[in-house]
């Protein structure tokens, strides 16, 4: 199966984190040295991802302006003779034409999110990366699922899924587990924040997937679900009904940096995997435990 685009829904408030999200997207909040953006970006690259679709609102648009070349910071940085940030730059950076950003003009659900990319996206299984949750690990949580997909049928949809305690299960999508192939396994129902004490297990659905797009015909009439709002997992739902859908449990470590003490967790971990940041961030934090 060739996964060639994958779509970030970038469009919600961050009410999480406010106030840093007055003004600023939430996906521009910074883990080390990169926006949360970079990162996701980053890892669908990882994964051979090809074209780059952004579901954006209002207040996003510095967004697209990241992924922008710009021009005066080059010619400055060639000027200065500074190649190592004139690399970092080009790293970071997709080829033209390779990104397309499109509105979802009300918050009304991740559903809807993914739905607005329905035309940019076309007839091709597509993979969901939602920017609020990094994986720390290499390859990459999509790279992994990408290959697990290989040994599975052309139609087959995967979620990235891993354990919380039982007290958490309510505020994520929860699967079933059924029969096992391996690493992964064939999802046996699937429950949009289930009320406390009814989780059919305690395998969160994480923010990775790879979706047919079959899935696009469901949530043009998906109901509102949980929190009022169209729900993907809903759609999945009903997806499962004439597909199949894996779970695949990643290897690496979840980083949910939506969250303040996620946020700052995320940092820490960022920064002690950085051969370059390492050694100077460990010496910071003993002398700041010491004080
Ligand atoms: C969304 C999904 C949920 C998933 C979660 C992972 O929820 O609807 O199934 O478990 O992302 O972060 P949200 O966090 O947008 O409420």
């Amino acid at each position: 199966m060739k996964i060639r685009k994958a779509v970030f829904p970038v469009a919600g408030l961050g009410t999480r984190v406010l106030p840093a999200t007055k003004a600023m997207p939430k996906e521009m909040l910074t883990i080390v040295d990169k926006p949360l953006i970079q990162y996701v970006v980053d890892e669908a690259r990882e994964a051979g991802i090809e074209h780059f679709v952004f579901v954006t609102g209002r207040n996003k648009g510095v967004i697209e302006d990241h992924f922008d070349k710009m021009f005066e910071l080059d010619t400055t940085l060639e000027a200065r003779g500074k190649k190592a940030e004139q690399e970092i730059l080009a790293a970071n950076q997709p080829e033209a034409g390779a990104m397309s950003f499109t509105r979802q003009q009300a918050p009304l659900g991740l559903g809807h999110a993914v739905w607005c990319a329905r035309d940019i996206v076309g007839d091709e299984p597509f993979a969901v990366v939602l920017p609020d949750e990094l994986v720390l690990n290499t390859p990459g949580c999509l790279k992994q699922m990408i290959e697990a997909a290989t040994a599975l049928d052309a139609k087959a949809n995967l979620i990235a899924v891993e354990a919380v305690p039982d007290d958490r299960t309510h505020q994520y999508g929860i699967c079933g587990v059924g029969k096992r192939h391996g690493k992964i396994f064939e999802v046996d129902g699937m429950v949009e924040k289930p009320p406390k004490g009814t989780a059919p297990s305690n395998l969160s659905i994480t923010g990775r997937y790879i979706l047919q797009p079959e899935i696009f015909k469901i949530l043009e009439t998906q109901e509102r679900g949980a929190g009022g709002e169209i729900q993907l997992t809903d759609a999945m739902i009903g997806l499962s009904k004439s597909q199949k859908f894996y779970g695949v449990e990643f290897e690496g470590e979840r980083h949910d940096c939506g969250s303040k003490p996620g946020f700052l967790r995320a940092n820490i971990a960022f920064g002690m995997a950085r051969d370059d940041l390492r050694d100077g961030l460990r010496a910071e934090m003993k002398k700041y435990l010491e004080k």
